[in-house]
């Protein structure tokens, strides 16, 4: 049997316009598979007058955003537009008309997500979000549903493209920052503002969702630590791989005894890392827990055409739903859980330091370190003319006794400059 679903687009640009472009080309190969015809009712975007890369009929297109949900042949609504306003209310909006919405929004869901999905919940429709997470890998799914009944203890993954394709232009190519970003721009990699990329806050939101659906406990963005890749150089990243590591930007979430840590930051991975080798704009979530062990799953983390084959399988999933009319309940429920700040995580530090080369310098930094409870592992050291660059490895001790550490080191008349502070993986995910 064959169905017609309207559908409302609410934003036509890089996925928005993706989507577009799958609905009407693939509209018979998807009607073939599914039974399903997909139909674009209305549309909505910021300026008319902009040349678009798809076509639809006349009137389809709209700058008013509420015309598309208040359309009674929109049956349900894609949020593509980003952002937290107007895109947080307007999906409230659809959710209270009982449209299911599908949204790509990780900035919003980490945001909001808990009253968006107690809404779609309230009011029996689904709210989906496969493509807010790792572009077009299938993992909000395996994580809410196939995954339910696994006791996680680790996620571990390289959530940002346009980052790890910058860092893999550097280390590779001896590409700079800047050159290597407007190249991730140009492909349809970064956010409308590339800051959110570039800071750790693109994949600290996605970081958020992946820790709330890993463990059923609500983790919200203002939780989860960031720190980006503005400082990192080609120097550090050449230094990492000559001591045999590849510096990537990576989420973490980690149940521990004493609570639930979600952090994003650069790391040095050991080379024979899982995560280690995914490259370019590729993204990779690498999932513990006590009886599947490990799992991988890497693919295209950004970019149109994957984000919208995530978006399309929610809307296939959703008008299926919408044609059998039952009500949806949301797979997955959230529950109470401590939720422990990264200062009192236990990591590994690198460290480059400008000094003076002269006697006593390296006895004085070691001495802030063991004043500061942080044992030194390795040191390497590099200079001449009265000026060394010293290289150093620590062991794992708790973020707060290193940054204090590094503020004594940093204070020391003997040392010029602590370049660089980048944390440095010690055993794999979940220890
Ligand atoms: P984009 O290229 O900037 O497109 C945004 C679209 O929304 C544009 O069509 C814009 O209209 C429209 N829009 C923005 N504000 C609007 C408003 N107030 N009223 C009506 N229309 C409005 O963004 P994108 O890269 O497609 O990203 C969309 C969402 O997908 C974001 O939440 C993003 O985080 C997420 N996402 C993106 C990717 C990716 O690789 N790009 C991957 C995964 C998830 P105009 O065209 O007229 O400007
Ligand atoms: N700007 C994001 C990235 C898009 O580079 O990964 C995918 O969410």
């Amino acid at each position: 049997m064959e169905s017609a679903v309207g559908i409302g687009i609410l934003g036509a640009g890089v996925v928005g316009g993706s989507l577009v472009r799958r609905l009407t080309e693939d509209n018979d190969a998807i009607r073939a598979k599914t039974g399903l015809d997909l139909r674009i009712v209305r549309a909505a975007v910021r300026d008319l007058s902009k040349e678009r890369d798809f076509s639809v009929p006349d009137g389809v297109l709209t700058d008013d955003p509420m015309a598309v949900i208040e359309d009674e042949n929109v049956k349900l609504v894609v949020e593509v537009m980003g952002g937290l306003d107007p895109a947080g209310d307007l999906i409230l909006a659809a959710l209270e008309a009982s449209k299911p919405v599908i949204t790509a929004n990780k900035e919003l869901i980490a945001a909001r997500g808990a009253e968006l999905i107690a809404v779609a919940d309230r009011n029996g429709v689904p709210f989906l979000f496969e493509a807010a997470v790792g572009g077009g890998i299938p993992i909000i799914r395996p994580l809410s549903e196939t995954l339910a009944g696994e006791q996680i203890d680790t996620v571990m993954g390289i959530v940002n493209g346009t980052t790890n394709f910058i860092l893999t232009r550097m280390a590779e190519d001896n590409q700079d920052f800047e050159q290597a970003l407007k190249e991730a721009q140009q492909l349809g990699y970064a956010e409308a503002d590339p800051t959110a990329d570039v800071s750790g806050a693109d994949a600290a939101a996605k970081a958020a969702i992946l820790s709330s659906l890993a463990f059923g406990v609500w983790v919200g963005f203002e939780s989860v630590f960031h720190e980006g890749i503005e400082n990192l150089t080609l120097v550090d990243l050449k230094n990492a791989a000559d001591l045999g590591y590849v510096v990537k930007l990576v989420a973490v979430a980690e149940k521990t005894p004493r609570g639930i840590c979600t952090r994003v930051h650069p790391l040095m991975l050991p080379k024979e890392h899982p995560l280690a080798g995914i490259r370019g704009s590729t993204n990779a979530i690498f999932i513990k827990g006590p009886t599947i062990d490990e799992l991988l799953f890497a693919g295209p983390g950004a970019g149109g055409a994957p984000t919208a084959t995530a978006v399309l399988g929610d809307v296939i999933d959703a008008a299926r739903e919408i044609l059998a009319g039952a009500e949806v309940s949301p797979a997955i429920r959230f529950g109470s859980g401590e939720i422990l700040d990264f200062a009192e995580i236990d990591t590994e530090w690198y460290l480059r330091i400008e000094v003076d080369d002269r006697p006593g310098v390296l006895a004085a930094i070691a001495h802030e370190f063991g004043a500061n409870d942080v044992s030194i592992k390795s040191v390497w050291q590099d200079g001449e003319h009265g000026e060394a660059t010293l290289l150093l490895i620590t062991h794992r001790a708790a973020e707060w006794k290193q940054r204090a550490a590094v503020a004594a080191v940093g204070g020391l008349t003997s040392v010029r400059r602590v370049s660089t502070v980048m944390r440095v993986d010690s055993g794999t995910a979940g220890r």
